[in-house]
């Protein structure tokens, strides 16, 4: 383990003397990400190609339904950001309104810069970067007769490669976040308001296997508990700003799915071969549901590691894997902490 990122991206180790050199290897690796992922978007130009070739135009109302024939009484575009995302525009769009990509956007309020596999997608199916994250919606159309995905994507087959569960939550999926009060929250739509926005009885069918929501044997009997936070790097764990004359760092994450807040742990860099993770200051608590925080990070020791946790406020995430590949353990000692479970974790 060298200095700086650990495989899965968790476990930043910072020491002042590096940290200018890893914040620029950091914006660089992110740069080159953003490049590979912006590649899909909605039509090619405003014209009936790509999903707009047969979900028509995003601002024409009313929408009626693909799915079930029944109209949502407005267009695609007005349900999308009034009804789930509080008439915000960024998690979509990217600068300038045109064009939409499927997988790239500038980011919500809280949300990962990843536009529609926010809700269309789960991380979980990721085979690189956001690459297969949309497997359950191109097997959702594979199965209704829309083989068109299958061209270019070969998970779009059924036989290819089996989604994660119906009941694994999709990215932006939560409660509890101030800005989006209207998010969907449960892909298993138990009293069909979870997932659920327009005339149809339906939510989505998340696994693509086309049986929606707890018809789907998946959604009995979960309650589904906090997963990894920034797991797959789609939104790495980063040091954004670093000020040693206030005591402060800005830290950028991405939060666990099924949290509604997080925590940091940490300890002195010396102590991380065995976790030994110090007792957590109000500074290390309940900061957040994700995108950034300021952290007045402890004046001693000068060297440490660190680490976000996700938790639903009764019990919290995993830790991340360590380098034999088994969970890193919880910090048991702290001031904010919640009991681990994982055994029904949504990643
Ligand atoms: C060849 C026509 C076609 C294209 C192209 C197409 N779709 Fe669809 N889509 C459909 C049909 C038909 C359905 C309804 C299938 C059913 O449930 O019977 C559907 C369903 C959906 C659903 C609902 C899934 C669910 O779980 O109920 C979403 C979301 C969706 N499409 C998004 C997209 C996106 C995003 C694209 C572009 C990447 C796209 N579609 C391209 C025909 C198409
Ligand atoms: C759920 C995702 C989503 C959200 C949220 C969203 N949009 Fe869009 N928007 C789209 C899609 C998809 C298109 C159609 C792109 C295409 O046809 O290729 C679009 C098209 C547009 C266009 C037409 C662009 C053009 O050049 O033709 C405008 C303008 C626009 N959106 C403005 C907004 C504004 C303003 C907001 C926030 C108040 C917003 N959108 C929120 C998905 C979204
Ligand atoms: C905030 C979560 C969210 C985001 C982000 C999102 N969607 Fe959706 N989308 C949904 C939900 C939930 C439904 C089902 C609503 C319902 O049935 O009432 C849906 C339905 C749809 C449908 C209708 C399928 C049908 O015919 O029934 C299409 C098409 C679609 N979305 C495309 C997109 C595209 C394209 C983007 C990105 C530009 C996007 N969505 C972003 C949550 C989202
Ligand atoms: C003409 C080729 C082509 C077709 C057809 C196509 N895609 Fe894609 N799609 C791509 C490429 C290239 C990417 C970006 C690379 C990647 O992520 O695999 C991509 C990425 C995506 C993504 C974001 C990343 C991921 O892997 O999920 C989604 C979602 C997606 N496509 C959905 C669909 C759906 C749904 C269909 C069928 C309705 C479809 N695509 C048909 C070429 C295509």
């Amino acid at each position: 383990m060298g200095m700086g990122l650990e495989s899965n991206m968790k476990e930043i180790r910072y020491n002042t003397r590096f940290l200018v050199q890893l914040s620029i290897f950091l914006i660089v690796l992110l740069t080159a990400c953003g490049f590979a992922l912006a590649y899909t978007q909605y039509s090619v130009s405003k014209d009936a190609t790509n999903c707009r070739a047969c979900h028509g135009d995003f601002r024409s109302s009313p929408y009626i339904s693909l799915k079930d024939g029944q109209s949502w009484g407005d267009d695609l575009h007005d349900v999308h950001r009034n009804n789930m995302l509080t008439g915000e525009c960024d998690t979509c769009h990217a600068s300038g309104r045109f064009p939409v990509f499927l997988d790239s956007s500038n980011g919500g309020f809280t949300l990962d810069p990843i536009s529609c596999i926010g809700c269309h997608g789960r991380a979980a199916d990721a085979t690189s970067g956001t690459s297969g994250t949309g497997v359950g919606l191109r097997q959702h159309h594979y199965r209704a007769g829309q083989t068109v995905c299958l061209s270019c994507h070969a998970d779009s087959d059924p036989a290819a490669v089996t989604p994660v569960s119906e009941a694994t939550l999709p990215p932006y999926y939560r409660t509890g976040d101030p800005n989006y009060p209207d998010m969907p929250s449960d892909p298993c739509n138990p009293n069909l308001t979870e997932e659920q926005y327009a005339a149809s009885t339906l939510g989505l069918d998340n696994d693509g296997d086309n049986v929606y929501d707890m018809l789907d044997t998946d959604c009995s009997g979960v309650a589904a508990t906090p997963g990894e936070s920034s797991a797959l790097a789609l939104q790495p764990l980063l040091v954004t700003a670093f000020d040693s004359a206030g005591g402060t760092m800005t830290l950028s994450y991405e939060s666990g799915c099924s949290s509604t807040d997080h925590n940091l742990e940490w300890g002195a860099l010396g102590a991380v071969g065995t976790y030994g993770y110090n007792a957590q200051t109000a500074d290390e608590c309940g900061i957040g549901i994700g995108g950034t925080y300021v952290w007045s990070y402890p004046a001693t020791p000068t060297d440490i590691f660190f680490l976000i946790v996700g938790n639903d406020g009764s019990a919290e995430g995993s830790l991340g894997l360590d380098s034999s590949a088994g969970e890193r353990p919880e910090n048991t000692g702290g001031i904010c902490d919640f009991t681990q479970s994982l055994g029904d974790r949504c990643d």
